[in-house]
Parts: C-alpha cells; structure tokens; sequence
C-alpha cells in the first residue's frame, strides 16, 4: 500500500489529499500541519474550510484511508509521496521584500523531512514557489546524506476556490515536472499513477522540473491579467458609454480569446495571483530582465487602480464625503462559494472608506467577525503566516461592526456596496432594504450581480462597474 503524507492542512492540501483518498482507496493519506486547532477542526463536524462538496468526500474517507494529525514528523518518517503544501508567504523585509517569496516555511518542511526521513521518499512541491526552488529543496535534502534517495517533483495545484472539488474530480490537466533521469522519470511514474486513478492519462502532463514550477506561476498570472484587461476596459467603458458586458461577451465569442474569465469586478484577490505575479516580477529582475517585469507589474498596478477607482467613486458621488455616513457592506470574501478573505478586494474597499472616515456595517454569508476584524488590522503581506492561524484576539476596528445579515447591514446605510458576487445577493427584497436607508440611496456594485434596472425604479441611484453611468453620477465624476 503506497503511503501519501501532505505537509499543509490548508485549502490546498486538505481538499487535494481528500479527493486522493476518495478515488485511491487503497493509498493511505495523511495530512499533517503545526497548527493544533486546523487538524482540530479537520477532524471534527465543523471543517475549517467553507468549500462546497467538500464535507461529503471527506466524511466517506476519514478514518478509512485519510487521517488528519499533529504527528508531523512520524507520519513524513512512514510516508513514500510526501507533498508540502506550506504558506509561501510574500517577504516583507530584507532582500526582495514586498516581491520575493519567503521560503521560511519551505524550507523548515524541507529540512524536517531529511532528519526524519529513513527510506526513500518522492517529495513533491504543491504549493506554489519560485522557479528553481525545486533545485534548492533537492539540495537540503540530499545533503543531510544518510544514503536515502530522495526526487523531487513539482505537481502544482490549479484548483480555484468555490469550485476546488469538481476542479479536482476534472482537471484541465495534472502537471508533473520531475528531473528527466532514470530515478526521476519513475518518480514522475509512481505519481502520475496515483492520478491515473481518474484522471485520463492524456491530460497528466509530464515536463522537466523548471517548466512544471513556472507553468504554474504563468498561469495564474495569465488568468489575472485578463481580469486587470477587462477590468481597464471598464474605466473605459464608464468613460465612452460603453457596456462592459456587451463587450466581454463580444470579445469572448472568439475561440481564440474564449469567455471565460472575463468579468469586470472591483478587483481580484485570493492567496495566488498578486503573490504569484510579485514573485514572478522578482524573478524576471532577477534575471536582468526589467521589460518582462515591468509587463507583469502592470497587471498588479490596474487591480488596485480598480480597487481605488471603486472607493473615489463612492466618495465622490456621495458629494465628496462619507464621514459619519453608514455604508453597508455585502460580501467579504474574495469571491463566492468561499469564506477565505486573503487578498480579497473587500480590505482595500473598507480600508479605503474607514480613511475617509465612513461607518461600515459588514455581512457576509462565510465570513465571521474575528476574520474580518484580523483582516483590517494586519499589515499588508502579513496575513500568509502559519501564525495566523492559531486564535488571536485583534483589537476591533471601531467604524466597524460585523452583523449577521443584508437587512441588519442596510438599515439606515447611506450606500450599500456589493464586494462579493454570493447568489444570494441577487435575490435580496431591495424595496425593503430602500426604504430602510437614508435618501438618496446608493447600490455601488463590485461585481455586476444586481439587476441595476430594476434597483432604479425602486428609486436606487446604481453604480455598476463599467456599465453606462446614471446622469448622478455623470454630474460627479470620480478622480481615479
Ligand atoms: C488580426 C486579428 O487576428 C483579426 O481578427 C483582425 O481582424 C485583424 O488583425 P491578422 O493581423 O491578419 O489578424 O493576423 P493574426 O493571425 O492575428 O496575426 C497577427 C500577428 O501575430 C502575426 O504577425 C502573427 O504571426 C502573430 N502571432 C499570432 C504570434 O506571434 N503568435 C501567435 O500565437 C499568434
Ligand atoms: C486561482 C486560479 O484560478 C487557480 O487555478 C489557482 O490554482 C489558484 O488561483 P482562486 O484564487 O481560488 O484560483 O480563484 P479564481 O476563481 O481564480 O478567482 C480569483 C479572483 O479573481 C477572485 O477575486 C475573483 O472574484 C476574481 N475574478 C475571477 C474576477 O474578478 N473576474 C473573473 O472573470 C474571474
Ligand atoms: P494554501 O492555500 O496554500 O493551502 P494555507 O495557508 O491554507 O495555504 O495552508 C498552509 C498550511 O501549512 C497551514 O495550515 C500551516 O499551518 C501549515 N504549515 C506551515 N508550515 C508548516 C510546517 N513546517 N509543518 C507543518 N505544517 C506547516
């Protein structure tokens, strides 16, 4: 029975090793993790990550062939696969700060694994690292020499969040980079023989380690700059009087472009694509190559140019002050169907308004107030750090409170502004939110979600990105 150990309990490694566990009944995975209360919850009713599907595919494998502990170092010692899915966070001092990737926890992983290890071991890099990290793992491990063979491969994940289990059960494509020698090759073998067990072999992609660890970080820089495309095609479209839809659509309906990925929105965010591309433009000057960099950073520049243009326009329309004003917030989540929040556009959004001295009222469906309350307080670049994991007690932010629905978070609002597309926003009863807020009322829409047509006649003056602009906000237009 081949034996599996993932280092990382998070929003990678726990639903990648379960869906494991589900289609290899007879491979015993464990997921292991330094945080107490994440393989806490893993083990309990209550797992510590929202992510529809997931509950079901774990409860059919726990206790049989999947096992979630503390016992870090037996468990790697036992294992044959070992996959490190640690935080990679962004560093914010020395060399590369505020770019570079901080292997910190990599590397500890890596180190810990060549003093436990007393057998062979494939090591495989999950989360996502700079290029040539591969290299440098290989090199700690094989320097601890005690005549253990260890490969390394790289198999990154391209699971997105909201939709982690059906990405799992169909991906596009499996990619494996290994070291194109006769140990490296079987290594790449013996995994993609883990993935074979319902994954069609013509879509597990086998390349040379350097290709595997850069064809992650390319595409996600890929799919974030289609996103910063459309989303600078929507100041445009404000301008001119264009629909942003109307356009994507039209963009999208040639095959060599296709639709997906292609919604306006206030911004993205999650824990890959600014870390991703940051890391990405730190290797390009690396190597000396400044246009490249410069390319990519664009991407990053139009994602908070949208993120402020969203906030100069709430201000600015709301005759150029939200001081003592109630705006209600919908959504905190970087995207629906999750409750992650890190790098979501929400915290640039609310950052924004408190500067300017606003009073927000926060609902989301997935997202609980300590969450919230962390994500404003923590400094930029701080949230990916295994230490945020463990409870803490963030002192509260004072202009705002979290509460536990839309209408709580309306009543008497000035505006109202919809960070996150949940379903359930579309459906909400706006003549009763209208006629609980202050007047005029405002709807600022971030991700396109309402019928903004309907929101007029109730009486709504409606912003919504990249859409024509209501004659109000014509009158007061928005410095970016
Ligand atoms: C383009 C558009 O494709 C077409 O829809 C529009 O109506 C006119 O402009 P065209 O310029 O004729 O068409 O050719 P196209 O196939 O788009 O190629 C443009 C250039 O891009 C060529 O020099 C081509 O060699 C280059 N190219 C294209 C690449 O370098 N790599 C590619 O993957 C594709
Ligand atoms: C991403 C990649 O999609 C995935 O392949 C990789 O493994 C991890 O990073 P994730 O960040 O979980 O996944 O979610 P994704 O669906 O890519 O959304 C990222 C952000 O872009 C979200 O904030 C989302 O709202 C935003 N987005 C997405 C848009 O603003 N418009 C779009 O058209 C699509
Ligand atoms: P991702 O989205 O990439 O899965 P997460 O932050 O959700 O990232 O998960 C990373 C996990 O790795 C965290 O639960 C963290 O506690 C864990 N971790 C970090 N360093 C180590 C380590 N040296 N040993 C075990 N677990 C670790």
């Amino acid at each position: 029975m081949v034996k599996i150990c993932c280092i990382g309990a998070g929003y990678v490694g726990g639903p990648t090793m379960a869906v494991i566990a589900l289609k290899c009944p007879k491979v015993q995975v464990s997921v292991v993790d330094i945080s107490t209360p994440r393989i806490t919850a893993w083990n309990s009713e209550h797992l510590p990550i929202y992510e529809p599907g997931l509950d079901d595919v774990v409860k059919q494998c726990r206790g049989k062939n999947l096992f979630f502990s503390n016992d870090v170092e037996k468990l790697v010692a036992e294992a044959d696969i070992v996959f490190v899915s640690v935080n990679t966070p962004t560093k914010t001092q020395g060399l590369g700060a505020g770019k570079a990737a901080d292997l910190t926890y990599w590397e500890s992983a890596a180190r810990m694994i060549a003093d436990v290890s007393k057998s062979d071991k494939i090591v495989v890099e999950k989360s996502t690292v700079p290029v040539k990290t591969a290299e440098a793992i290989e090199r700690i491990l094989t320097h601890n020499n005690k005549g253990i063979n260890f490969q390394i491969l790289s198999n990154p994940e391209f699971l997105a969040e909201g939709t982690a289990i059906q990405d799992l059960f169909n991906p596009d494509r499996v990619l494996i980079g290994g070291r194109e020698t006769p140990g490296g090759q079987k290594a790449i073998a013996t995994l993609r023989d883990v993935y074979a067990h319902w994954v069609p072999v013509e879509k597990i992609i086998c390349t040379n380690l350097w290709s595997a660890e850069l064809s992650k970080l390319a595409a996600n820089a890929f799919l974030a700059q289609r996103i910063s495309s459309v989303n600078a095609m929507s100041a445009l479209c404000e301008a001119t009087g264009a629909d942003v839809t109307q356009v994507s659509h039209a963009v999208g309906k040639d095959t060599r472009i296709g639709p997906k990925f292609l919604n306006a929105s206030v911004g993205f965010g999650g824990s890959c694509f600014q870390k991703d591309i940051l890391n990405l433009v730190y290797i390009c000057e690396c190597h000396g190559l400044a246009e490249v960099a410069n390319y990519w950073k664009q991407v990053i520049k139009i994602n908070d140019y949208q993120k402020t243009r969203f906030v100069n326009r709430i201000v600015s329309s709301m005759f150029n002050t939200v001081s003592g004003k109630k705006i209600a917030i919908l959504g905190f989540a970087f995207k629906k169907d999750t409750g992650d929040t890190r790098e979501t556009p929400a915290i640039d959004v609310c950052k924004g308004l408190i500067g300017d001295k606003a009073k927000i009222s926060i609902y989301d469906p997935q997202v609980q107030e300590e969450q919230i309350t962390r994500d404003l307080s923590l400094k930029k670049f701080d949230w990916d750090h295994p230490a945020h994991l463990q409870p803490m007690n963030p002192t509260s932010v004072k202009e705002v409170t979290c509460v536990r629905d839309a209408y709580e978070a309306t009543k008497g609002a000035h505006g109202i502004c919809i960070l996150t597309e949940w379903d359930a926003f579309k459906s909400l009863d706006y003549q009763k939110i209208f006629d609980g807020m202050e007047k005029p009322a405002f709807v600022f829409d971030g991700r396109n979600v309402v019928d903004a047509e309907k929101l007029r006649k109730i009486g709504f003056i409606v912003y919504a990105i990249g859409k024509p602009l209501d004659a109000w906000l014509k009158d007061m237009p928005a410095v970016a």
